[in-house]
């Protein structure tokens, strides 16, 4: 995440005496004015998204310590936490557990800080300013799998850091901590940090979230006798590029890490192809995974995750990405591995950021994580609470036959890795995402199904409204045939006060979410229209492949996937409760029309976290100057 500047608060006085107050008094329709008379967390269940993860309450970013546990047949996912706040500060780890990745339980309980795991040790001591981001592994320190819990972290012990500004000596290490009750309680391993110092000669921009795993592939390529484990960081050199240093340590020894060498040398800002498509490399990188895929064939193909901090904001507004990366791997003389990028594009074209994976060994899949922030421009207090994580998304190499390269798309040095054959058709290779089925069957159980053969029929020619739904349901329809701008209104008033449009632009391959009439109150939000990169593939024997659009709107957060090789996260915060309308969009100033022979809605996704109350929040407390070093480390807000 972007760890901002200092800025002393205005907002600290705001934070006096807050209540928690019934939101059930909410008017149906809210205004600026409205809001800003209410107190603390009063908006707490308005936008708040129950059918996905979330924190309590508090402040949440990245996604930590994945990992399935054999010993106690269950999932853990740990998040980045401030849980008396709605800015980021003090950041350690909560921490949830499930038993089938859909519904959650807080480990220690929901209240205040129960739910937190990892948490900082004494100002002036290696972790004493932050537990940053990292993995976790149901291992022990030998690699042996005997109930202990092994996570990897940041340890934090200097602040602010931020890539902009001066990195000061000893700002980040590595460090482990060990669980022997289930993930109950944590120890900090007695050696920490792990990893005291950045590579040798790098003037860092960061180095932080360290992602470990055994690698057996890793270990053939790099002529490795016995098995070791991999690890890579997010970082950069200061005017230089942006990095992915990649470690290893022997299999039977967690403690004992190499720097091996940076996974490839990217410059500053570079771009693997077109800005649209595949984004900027930019400063720093944070977040980053390593991982390989075995695809239909057989066929090994390695991927790099990674968030991009500073890039070309023209398309992308928020100035971090999350992008994925396809390379080549061989082996470098001196014993580390290269790296060499072939494709990529973005992980998600919205706001997703901190795109994390871990291998999901109950079921041999890799499973990705990302950060949604709140995209509030104001009245984050009332809120009470900020940041929730997206579905989790199997992610897969997908391989598709039969292409050819209709206006020269297929080929451009992007999302696509192409093999050219000599009938003139094409195999293209890319980094496919669902979201993991049965968490979509488990959010389904108890909707309201209901589908739209009537829209099935004709060419569609103008915008049509075809329901009513609610702010916690999902959408799937298949475009056919489309001639312009078409896609799908959601959250729309019954008087088209208010309404989000989401539609694919054939002209230029876009993704479109206009959210310049998501609400009626007065710069609520972030409201600009969040544009990505599609290009449908065009089949020599069928034409081009249909549209599907399937979409998730869950309070404030919009999940939108597109033919598993698509994602965009969103925000919008309407203003009315009966801001839950329908249907199909098409462009209708351009003759538009477009088939649409499938749509389905389920109304009502289910709770995830059943053992919360829905009003989860906790008293908001800013932090004293005492503890914050006269706001120097945060803004303490
Ligand atoms: C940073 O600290 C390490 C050890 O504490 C030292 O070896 C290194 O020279 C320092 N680097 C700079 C640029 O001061
Ligand atoms: C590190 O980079 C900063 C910013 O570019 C520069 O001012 C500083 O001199 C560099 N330090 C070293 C040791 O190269
Ligand atoms: C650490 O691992 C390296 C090989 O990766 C090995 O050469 C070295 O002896 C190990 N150090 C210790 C203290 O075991
Ligand atoms: C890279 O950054 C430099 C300095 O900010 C800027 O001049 C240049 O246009 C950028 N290039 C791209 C492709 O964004
Ligand atoms: C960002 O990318 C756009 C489109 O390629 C380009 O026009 C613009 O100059 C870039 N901005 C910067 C700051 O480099
Ligand atoms: C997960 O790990 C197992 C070894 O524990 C390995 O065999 C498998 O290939 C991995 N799966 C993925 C999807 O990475
Ligand atoms: C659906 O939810 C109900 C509780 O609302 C639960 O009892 C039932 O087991 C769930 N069914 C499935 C298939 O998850
Ligand atoms: C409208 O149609 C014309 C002709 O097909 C096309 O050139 C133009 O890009 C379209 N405009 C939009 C907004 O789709
Ligand atoms: C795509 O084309 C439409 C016109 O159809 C235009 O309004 C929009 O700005 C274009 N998007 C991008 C990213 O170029
Ligand atoms: C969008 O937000 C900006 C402020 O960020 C505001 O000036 C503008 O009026 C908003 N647009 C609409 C249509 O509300
Ligand atoms: C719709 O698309 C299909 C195949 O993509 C094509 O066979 C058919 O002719 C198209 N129909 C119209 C009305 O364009
Ligand atoms: C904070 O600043 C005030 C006023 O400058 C000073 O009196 C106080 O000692 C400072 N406190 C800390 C913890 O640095």
């Amino acid at each position: 995440m972007l760890r901002t500047l200092p800025v002393l608060s205005f907002l600290l006085s705001t934070l006096h005496g807050s209540i928690a107050q019934n939101t059930s008094t909410l008017p149906d329709v809210l205004d600026a004015e409205t809001i800003a008379s209410l107190g603390n967390n009063s908006l707490f269940t308005r936008w708040r998204p129950i059918s996905h993860f979330s924190a309590p309450a508090g402040w949440m970013n990245d996604p930590c310590g994945m990992m399935y546990d054999p010993t106690g047949d269950e999932y853990h996912l740990m998040y980045q936490w401030h849980p008396n706040h709605i800015d980021w500060g003090n950041i350690s780890w909560g921490h949830a557990t499930s038993k089938d990745l859909i519904t959650w339980t807080d480990v220690g309980g929901w209240e205040g800080n129960d739910a937190e795991s990892l948490v900082t040790g004494p100002v002036g001591s290696y972790n004493g300013l932050g537990i940053f981001s990292g993995t976790a592994q149901p291992v022990n320190l030998q690699g042996e799998q005997d109930g202990t819990l092994l996570a990897f972290y940041t340890s934090v012990s200097k602040l602010p850091t931020n890539w902009r500004i001066p990195y000061q000596n000893g700002t980040e290490t590595q460090s482990l901590a060990i669980s022997k009750d289930g993930g109950r309680t944590w120890q900090e391993y007695e050696n920490n940090p792990v990893i005291s110092h950045p590579p040798e000669g790098w003037n860092i921009t960061g180095w932080r979230d360290p992602f470990f795993e055994p690698w057996p592939e890793m270990d053939s390529i790099l002529g490795q006798s016995e098995p070791h484990w991999y690890a890579v960081f997010g970082s950069g050199i200061k005017g230089v590029g942006p990095r992915i240093p990649f470690y290893s340590a022997p299999a039977n020894d967690l403690t004992n890490w190499t720097f091996l060498g940076a996974l490839w040398e990217p410059s500053d800002n570079e771009t693997l192809g077109d800005i649209l498509e595949t984004s900027t490399y930019a400063f720093n990188f944070e977040v980053s995974n390593f991982f390989s895929l075995v695809d239909e064939d057989g066929d090994v193909h390695y991927y790099t995750l990674f968030g991009a901090e500073g890039g070309n904001t023209t398309f992308h507004p928020r100035a971090a990405a999350g992008l994925w990366n396809e390379g080549i791997v061989t082996r470098r003389a001196n014993g580390s591995a290269q790296f060499t990028p072939v494709a990529g594009g973005a992980i998600d074209s919205g706001l997703l950021y901190a795109v994390t994976s871990f291998n999901d060994t109950k079921n041999n899949r890799r499973v990705q994580w990302g950060w949604a922030v709140d995209e509030l421009n104001q009245f984050v207090t009332q809120q009470g609470f900020n940041g929730a994580f997206a579905l989790p998304r199997e992610m897969y190499a997908k391989k598709t036959r039969g292409l050819i390269n209709a206006n020269g798309g297929l080929t451009t040095k992007g999302n696509n890795r192409v093999v050219e054959h000599s009938d003139g058709t094409y195999t293209a290779y890319t980094l496919a995402a669902r979201p993991l089925p049965e968490v979509v069957s488990g959010i389904r159980n108890g909707t309201t199904q209901r589908n739209y053969r009537s829209a099935a029929d004709l060419p569609v020619s103008s915008p049509r409204i075809l329901g009513n739904g609610s702010d916690h349901m999902e959408i799937k329809a298949t475009f056919r045939n489309v001639t312009g701008p078409a896609g799908l209104t959601i959250a729309r008033s019954p008087g088209g006060e208010e309404y989000t449009t989401i539609y694919w632009d054939p002209s230029n391959y876009t993704i479109n979410v206009d959210r310049s009439h998501s609400s009626t109150i007065d710069n609520i939000a972030l409201n600009y229209t969040v544009v990505g990169y599609f290009y449908p593939y065009t089949f020599a024997k069928t034409g081009m492949e249909d549209i599907v659009m399937n979409v998730f709107i869950d309070g404030s957060l919009v999940e939108l996937y597109i033919n598993d090789r698509f994602w965009l996260t969103t925000r919008i915060y309407p203003g009315r409760t009966d801001s839950t309308g329908f249907g199909i969009y098409v462009d209708g100033s351009n003759s538009t029309h477009a088939e649409v022979p499938e749509f389905i809605s389920w109304v009502g996704t289910a709770n995830v976290f059943p053992e919360r109350p829905l009003n989860s929040s906790s008293q908001l407390v800013f932090d004293t100057a005492e503890q914050t070093n006269n706001y120097t480390w945060w803004s303490g807000r």
